[in-house]
């Protein structure tokens, strides 16, 4: 579990998040949505130690990343996956070479094992016979499934995903979505996803926190969404859902 407790973040005196109180639970996809701009992506990168808490904290199973002595805290990344934009695919390293990476680096494991891990998760992820291909010979679709397969390669506990849905098309994003949440369930990993596509909300909104101007200003799941009435939220979902919008104009 991972348990953030009045969470604040400012850059140069520009408050970004304030006071988040959020607890993110084992086995179950949680989603934080938000406007452009909101604060997700500067929360994820609290979440997985790139940026520190201006004040508040972070509790991961209990403990505090930022109280960890050096070892422990090598020990603790390997437990975090993660799926960025910004740590997009090595274009100069094969699919294998890719998903072997975290595990060169984590573990003192002989090739043979390594590789045999690696085919474990490209397997995991519908992926086969690619291993020596380079990330611009396959689809968007697959690269994303590369990078999955990559970010659980350690078998972590943790898995961190920013908008994994993006430059995707819709029936791709479901099956991504899909994939992330069985791989979440059959693990029991703590997965935090930020998105704004309403699809991914309402097909794996098991847990669904909605951040507005840096505040989370909604709790729940998408079952309740579409009551609330929390305006910003209703704002930011009649914005993305085009056939609320035509239904209420008719
Ligand atoms: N490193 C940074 N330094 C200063 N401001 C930042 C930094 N990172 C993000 N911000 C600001 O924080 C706000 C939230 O950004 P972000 O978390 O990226 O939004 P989102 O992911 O919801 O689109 C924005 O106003 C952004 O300009
Ligand atoms: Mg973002």
């Amino acid at each position: 579990m991972i348990e953030v407790k009045g969470l604040y973040k400012e850059f140069d005196g520009k408050m970004v998040l304030e006071d988040i109180n959020i607890k993110f639970q084992p086995g179950e996809c949680s989603l934080i949505i938000g406007a452009s701009g909101s604060g997700k992506t500067v929360l994820l990168k609290n979440l997985v130690g790139l940026y520190e808490p201006t004040s508040g904290e972070i509790l991961y199973g209990g403990s505090n990343f930022n109280n960890m002595k050096m070892e422990e805290k090598k020990q603790f990344r390997r437990e975090m996956g993660m799926l960025f934009q910004e740590s997009a695919l090595f274009d100069f390293a094969t699919v294998q070479e890719n998903v072997m990476f975290p595990l060169d680096f984590f573990t003192d494991w002989s090739f043979e094992q390594k590789l045999e891990r690696v085919n474990f998760c490209l397997r995991r992820v519908n992926l086969e016979n690619v291993n020596n291909l380079y990330p611009n010979q396959i689809s968007g679709g697959m690269q994303k499934r590369v990078g999955i397969a990559r970010a659980i390669a350690t078998n972590p506990k943790y898995l961190f995903c920013d908008e994994p849905n993006s430059g995707l098309d819709p029936t791709t994003s479901i099956v991504i979505d899909r994939l992330i949440q069985e791989i979440t369930r059959e693990y029991k990993i703590t997965t935090v996803i930020n998105t704004h596509d309403m699809n991914s909300v309402m097909e794996i909104g098991d847990h669904i926190g909605f951040i507005h101007k840096g505040r989370l200003v909604w709790e729940g799941n998408n079952k309740e969404i579409m009551d609330s009435d929390c305006q910003p939220l209703n704002d930011f979902v009649f914005a993305n859902n085009l056939a609320r919008q035509l239904k209420k104009n008719k």
